[in-house]
């Protein structure tokens, strides 16, 4: 095709997806593009802000590595991430809602025994923290797993330490025939995600602050069962209703109950303060 104009160029380009071979991907294709076009065409976007456009997503590219992932952290961002997870996770009763995965999680995390102190000789306040995984129907299921990970007490997860070998605050657990796990942590605190990057320049550009609330992850599976891809956020944390990502949901905030020294319910003899937080995680059954 020659001479397109302003008129007939989105439909041009449309039309070079008549030979698609995937219909799934020719329907997403043709929706960006159209979509595309009309951003462009909306605001009159000029070659040089395309440019600066290009150099933008250049720089999110080249920032990713083996341990950083800017690309996650532009689609958490903009919302996409929680998006997708809405319309695929649609709430459904008594099962664990979900949220975003974010770009700290690292597959191969040791199996732990339930008791275990994910914090060994970490500084921050000790958590002991206990639940069940249960059906929609509130039987226990006994052998889920419960694969956590979370920033340590400073706000860092092992990942962003740069001269730290090997990983910590990460674990998988597994539910006995209660279906009930328990393992030792810190208290988590709220943190920046990064800001060294182009997505920190753009949150910036946007007006907008960098912070998440405090939570743990977790990915909590089992046989049979759909997984839940989640997090648990601290009661009563400042950023809960403007997460820089639009992680939160309300059946996902949790109480950090402080304790004086004493006995705790696992039977540990605790020799300064610490928290317990309990929460049941619901999995629906497998389709
Ligand atoms: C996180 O919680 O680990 C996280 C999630 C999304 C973006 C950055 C960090
Ligand atoms: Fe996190």
């Amino acid at each position: 095709m020659r001479d397109v104009t302003e008129a007939n160029l989105t439909d041009a380009v449309l039309a070079k997806l008549a030979g698609a071979t995937n219909p799934r991907f020719q329907q997403v294709m043709s929706s960006l593009l159209r979509h595309l076009h009309a951003c462009i065409r909306e605001v009159e976007l000029t070659e040089a802000e395309w440019g600066a456009g290009i150099q933008f997503l250049t720089a999110v590219g080249q920032k990713c590595d083996a341990k950083r992932q800017e690309f996650i952290l532009l689609s958490d961002t903009l919302g996409v991430s929680m998006l997708v997870d809405a319309l695929t996770h649609r709430k459904s009763t008594n099962a664990s809602e979900s949220t975003v995965l974010g770009p700290f999680y690292v597959p191969g995390a040791p199996e732990l025994p339930n008791g275990t102190n994910l914090a060994a000789g970490l500084p921050g306040a000790p958590t002991l923290f206990s639940g069940r995984v249960l059906t929609v129907d509130r039987k226990p299921i006994p052998g889920a797993q419960i694969d956590t990970w979370q920033a340590d007490a400073e706000g860092f997860y092992d990942v962003q330490r740069p001269n730290l070998e090997g990983m910590r605050l990460r674990g998988k657990f597994q539910t006995d025939a209660q279906g009930r796990f328990w393992f030792w942590t810190v208290k988590p605190t709220e943190y920046p995600i990064p800001t060294d990057g182009p997505v920190g320049q753009m949150l910036l550009s946007m007006g907008r602050h960098p912070y998440r609330p405090a939570h743990i992850h977790t990915i909590v599976s089992a046989p049979g069962f759909a997984p839940v891809t989640t997090h648990l956020f601290v009661a009563g944390d400042r950023y809960l209703d403007s997460d820089a990502v639009f992680g939160v949901k309300d059946s996902l905030i949790v109480d950090f109950v402080r304790h004086e020294p004493g006995s705790a319910p696992d039977g540990t003899k605790m020799e300064r303060p610490y928290f317990t937080v309990q929460y049941d995680f619901g999995l629906l059954a497998a389709r």
